[in-house]
């Protein structure tokens, strides 16, 4: 498979001040996380709030820059981009937000605020924009005929369909997906992940699609990468992951993901114990330890390593203990 998008070492700090005068501690938002997209392919990034799925996103599309680490698109590294090659790379990667409404002027009409990125490139599509635009919103299921409409005349899910056309506008090869179907009715989010689907069949476009919820992308991402504290707890094909969690917190995580038979046994779900720990001041070794259920159940020796050193990832999993983990069922 053509990797499409390559992150590596991945590492995202955000100073802050601690006392008067001292910009002291760093908020670890992202702290070493790697993965890769395929073309044409989904990897869903889930977990908690505040776990850095939205810093990771705006990292890959350069509107931050990282604190150390390497992005590359297509094999070219994205910090190192400059004037014209920056602007092909804001071509090429495309981002849709969780909140449609905020996400659009409620002064400009649904078709201007299409055509936008077009004419922010200097773009006259062949048939002119008008007609791209209303090609677009035929293709994402919105009536051409209301180009002039503006946001206020639009449900939600029509709201993120302008949303979508708009990604869509310059035929990128990555869409940065943020929790694009959250602020949504539940009936109405199975019709846009269903769009999204189609588009990538169509276009071949790749997603990296950011969601809280585990069940959301359960359908739909290729990989599944489970972010915890600004690491990555999990990462592997999403089939592997639902069918065998290995990481604790990702067991934790899909022992709450509602079942989808009625009336199924509920009696499994594990409760992780405590808050989630600051970024700024994250637990040393695993920074899941202080509420992973395992540690718990763990002898001193093994507690130890868990306390005093990050887990490396191995096959997937990033947890000293994997094989325990899958025996504490
Ligand atoms: N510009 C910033 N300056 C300082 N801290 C930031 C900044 N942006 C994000 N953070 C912090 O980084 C951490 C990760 O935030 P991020 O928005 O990436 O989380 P998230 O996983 O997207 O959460 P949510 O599910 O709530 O959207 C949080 O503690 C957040 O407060
Ligand atoms: S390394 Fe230790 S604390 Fe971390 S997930 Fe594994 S068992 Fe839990
Ligand atoms: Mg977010």
């Amino acid at each position: 498979m053509t990797e499409l998008l390559e992150v590596r070492d991945l590492v995202k700090h955000f100073p802050v001040r601690s006392g008067l005068f001292r910009a002291a501690d760093a908020l670890k938002a992202v702290d070493g996380i790697s993965f890769s997209i395929g073309v044409g392919q989904t990897l869903g990034l889930v977990g908690e709030s505040g776990c850095g799925k939205s810093t990771t996103g705006r990292l890959v599309m350069r509107l931050l820059d990282p604190t150390s680490g390497s992005i590359r698109l297509a094999g070219e590294e994205i910090g190192a981009l400059r004037g014209a090659a920056l602007q092909e790379y804001r071509r090429r990667v495309q981002i849709v937000f969780q909140n449609p409404a905020s996400a659009l002027n409620p002064r400009q009409s649904v078709g201007t605020a299409i055509a936008a990125p077009l004419l922010a490139q200097g773009i006259t599509p062949p048939g002119g924009v008008k007609a791209r635009v209303r090609d677009l919103m035929d293709r994402v299921g919105l009536r051409p005929d209301h180009y002039n409409r503006f946001p206020h005349e639009f449900s939600g899910g029509q709201k993120q369909r302008v949303g979508i056309a708009r990604a869509l506008a310059l035929d990128p090869r990555l869409i940065v997906c943020d929790e694009p179907v959250s602020a949504l009715d539940v009936s109405v989010q199975a019709q846009v992940i269903n769009l999204l689907q189609d588009i990538q069949q169509e276009t071949g476009v790749a997603y990296l699609f950011i969601s809280h919820d585990l069940s959301v992308v359960r359908h739909f991402a290729d990989q599944v990468a489970v972010m915890y504290l600004g690491h990555l707890a999990e990462h592997g094909p999403t089939s592997d992951v639902f069918a065998a969690p290995k990481h604790p917190y990702t067991r934790a995580l899909l022992s709450a993901v509602p079942s989808p038979s009625p009336g199924a046994d509920r009696s499994g779900r594990i409760r992780l114990a405590g808050d989630l720990p600051s970024p700024s001041d994250p637990p040393s070794g695993c920074v899941f330890r202080t509420r992973c259920p395992l540690y718990a159940a763990l002898g001193e020796e093994r507690q130890r390593l868990c306390r005093e050193q990050a887990p490396a990832s191995v096959s997937g999993a990033a947890c000293h203990h994997v094989a325990a983990s899958a025996l504490a069922e």
